[in-house]
């Protein structure tokens, strides 16, 4: 099972690059080929429907396009901009799912997220199914906030609480087994 993991922030100090640095390298132990990928990789302008009839889809996202479509699942820790989504990934989910088929379509996803604030993220986690459902991605019921991220992980990486590491790891086999599931079924 192959998995695409990314961030969604171009921070260079992102809380929430730190977080898929922990949850890339669990799914791995727990059997996933894991495609570790930078959202910088993926830069792309702001969506207008003209420059896409004009020239197709930008280069980030056709970029993005094709490691979605290498993977069963992803894994997205996404930060929280103003209680919803962050807009440069709601911005990328726009570009990608202009693309046919839709490379969404019957992939998995994983949600993740942290902030320094108390709730860690979940309100954005929620916002962010919507567009993904509505575009076919199969989003596991159990999402992974996490939150007071900026004491969450030591200088070297890991995270400080060995129970809330606990929790990402059975969180990361739940999500495993979700995912083998579809794919068996074909
Ligand atoms: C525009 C903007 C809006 C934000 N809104 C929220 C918010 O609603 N809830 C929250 O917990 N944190 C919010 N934050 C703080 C971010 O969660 C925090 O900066 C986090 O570290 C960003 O993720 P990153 O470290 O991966 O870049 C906001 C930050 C920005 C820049």
């Amino acid at each position: 099972m192959k998995l695409l993991a990314l961030a969604a922030s171009l921070r260079a100090d992102s809380l929430n690059r730190r977080l898929i640095n922990v949850a890339a390298p669990l799914a791995r132990e727990l059997g996933a080929e894991v495609d570790l990928a930078e959202f910088s990789e993926f830069t792309m302008p702001i969506f207008d429907g003209d420059a896409q009839a004009a020239s197709g889809l930008a280069p980030g996202a056709l970029a993005l396009k094709a490691r979605i479509e290498a993977a069963d699942g992803m894994l997205i820790a996404s930060p929280e901009y103003n209680y919803s989504v962050g807009g440069p990934l709601k911005n990328a989910i726009d570009w990608v799912s202009r693309a046919r088929p839709v490379p969404f379509r019957g992939k998995t996803a994983l949600l993740l997220s942290t902030s320094n604030g108390a709730f860690g993220g979940v309100r954005g986690l929620w916002q962010l199914r919507i567009p993904l459902e509505g575009c076919g991605t199969f989003v596991h019921p159990d999402m992974f906030p996490l939150p007071f991220g900026g004491k969450a992980f030591t200088p070297e990486g890991a995270l400080v609480d060995p129970a809330v590491h606990q929790r990402l790891r059975q969180t990361i086999e739940g999500f495993l087994s979700a995912t083998k599931a579809l794919a068996a079924r074909g």
